[in-house]
């Protein structure tokens, strides 16, 4: 194999530059790590050196090879020590200006082919390239941490990078065991964008008392499959990084409404209430382990009353099915009878409106979200209205648990947890793509695994079906009159005429 790179070289010797030098020596190229704290580069090389030997310890590596890899990391005292490499990758403190100047310092140390990179995680490579002689030759190659555990990066042409050095360097990134995904010189370029949709809008629902963390949490890992919920992913990532990523990407994208970052995490981030680093973030920890709130228990209901399901409720007969096997009492006549618990399921609009517009008793209506196939969940999710009678929530509450499935039962939202969240996924996921920041593709491939959603975004759109996922939006905004829920051009197009969301031919 012809690598694509034998000289390379890491500047900023830090999580990330310890990460890249680790993988680039294990694909086979000379790698020189160099850093202002000449102490960093030691640390670096100890710190990588004990996890190869740690990986010859349980066989994983021989010794020849943990040996050659060793051979092949070293460390440069200078600038000048890089002049003959082929490749620098720059992975030093986020600042614009001292980006900028060491990048024109290397441009002077350099052979005019060498390839330059960052692996800035949030600023423009382009205005990082403006000052180059030659930015046709210069990209962003975006890792993810821990580099060599996250299989993924991200290579960014700025407006002037020669298509050539993307192509070059995504086959090294192949030969060091990575997949390339290709991304336009965007704001948070594929994945810190993709990423938006999942924290904001739980944000969302809690701020408008909707339901707790926990519960938001407990729904989205058994409806949608995610391995986290999503306050438990922002205590993991702390809100010293997030908070200032949402703001980021937000202003970046001049206010866009669908970025639109949450006072919650402004004040937690204040208050130093940060994530598990610091013991306590949306949940407490207890020796690292973080204190999960009981489930609240499923109320004992004497005298189940007769229940009728409207006609226009999302997958009813899936519902009516549901209802028969959990032994309801079902009605059949046109409307609910004077006792009736009355179930409606819609797509995007509230329990509210649909009870209003559909002429229903508000006292004995209860929502149920039937997005989801339920047959797929393991958690069935109920909403009240403002006037839903006790009797009749707790009678809905404990039918739909008869079979040992977890119920939450939340406050009245347009579009329940799951729809919300992954209505806002999709979105946009869908406007990337009607932005050409990436192929869909691409954008699968990153979010699948540098996020580890359960499926890539577009995948979900279509797994809950574009039509459904674009009603569920068109109703959102109409609920709440906020174009952040404004669907994208790409989804209303495909969902309207029942085309798959990967869909790109036009
Ligand atoms: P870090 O703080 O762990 O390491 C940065 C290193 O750069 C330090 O050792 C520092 O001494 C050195 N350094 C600072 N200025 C320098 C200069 N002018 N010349 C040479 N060395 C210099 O930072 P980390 O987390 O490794 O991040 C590095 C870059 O990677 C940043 O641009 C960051 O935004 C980006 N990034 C970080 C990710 C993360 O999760 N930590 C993920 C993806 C990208």
């Amino acid at each position: 194999m012809t690598l694509a790179f034998s000289k390379v070289a890491i500047i900023g010797a830090g999580a990330m530059g310890r990460g890249i030098a680790q993988i680039a020596a294990q694909a086979g190229s000379q790698v020189w790590l160099f850093d202002t704290q000449a102490e960093a580069i030691q640390k670096a090389r100890d710190a990588v050196f004990q996890q190869w030997d740690k990986l010859q310890e349980k066989g994983r590596l021989t010794a020849e090879a943990v040996a050659g890899y060793k051979s092949r990391l070293l460390a440069a005292t200078s600038l000048q020590d890089l002049a003959d490499c082929e490749l620098v990758v720059e992975a030093i403190v986020e600042k614009l200006d001292i980006k900028k100047s060491l990048f024109t310092d290397l441009e002077k140390i350099l052979a005019p082919t060498a390839v330059l990179v960052t692996n800035t995680s949030s600023l423009s490579v382009t205005a990082i390239a403006a000052a180059l002689k030659r930015p046709g030759q210069f990209a962003g190659y975006h890792f993810f941490n821990p580099v060599p555990l996250m299989k993924v990066v991200e290579v960014i042409a700025g407006l002037k990078t020669d298509a050539a050095v993307c192509q070059r360097l995504s086959e090294f990134a192949r030969q060091m065991g990575h997949t390339p995904v290709q991304a336009q010189d965007t704001p948070g370029f594929i994945v810190n964008h993709a990423g938006r949709g999942y924290g904001t809008e739980a944000l969302r629902i809690v701020s408008e008392g909707i339901a707790d963390f926990a519960t938001i949490d407990r729904i989205l890992r058994d409806q949608v499959g995610f391995r986290l919920g999503p306050f438990e992913l922002f205590d993991l990532t702390a809100l010293d990084v997030s908070h200032h990523v949402i703001e980021a990407i937000y202003h970046q994208y001049y206010e866009e409404p669908r970025y639109r970052p949450n006072v919650i995490t402004a004040q937690r981030l204040a208050g130093g209430v940060v994530g598990k680093k610091v013991g306590e973030g949306f949940y407490k920890y207890t020796d690292g382990v973080a204190q999960l709130p009981a489930e609240p228990p499923v109320p004992v209901v004497d005298d189940m009353p007769p229940v009728w399901v409207s006609p226009r409720a999302a997958r009813r007969m899936e519902l009516l099915q549901l209802l028969k096997d959990l032994g309801a009492n079902i009605e059949s006549g046109a409307s609910p009878s004077p006792h009736a618990l009355t179930i409606v399921a819609p797509l995007g609009f509230d329990i509210t409106t649909v009870a209003v517009v559909e002429r229903l008793d508000p006292a004995r209506t209860v929502g149920i979200d039937m997005l989801i196939d339920d047959a797929a969940t393991k958690r069935r999710v109920l909403a009240t209205n403002p006037a839903t009678r006790t009797d009749m929530r707790d009678a809905a509450h404990a039918l739909f648990a008869r079979d040992g499935k977890a119920v939450s039962v939340i406050r009245d939202s347009g579009g329940f947890v799951t729809q919300r969240v992954v209505a806002t996924i999709v979105n946009i996921a869908s406007d990337m793509c009607q932005q050409r920041i990436c192929s869909p593709e691409d954008l699968e491939t990153a979010v699948t695994l540098g996020l580890a959603y359960p499926l890539g975004p577009l995948a979900m759109g279509n797994h809950y079906g574009p039509t459904n996922v674009l009603e569920v939006l068109f109703n959102l905004q109409t609920v709440y009159g906020d174009m952040r829920y404004r669907p994208s051009p790409w989804l209303r197009r495909r969902g309207a005429i029942c085309l798959s969301l990967m869909h790109t031919e036009e």
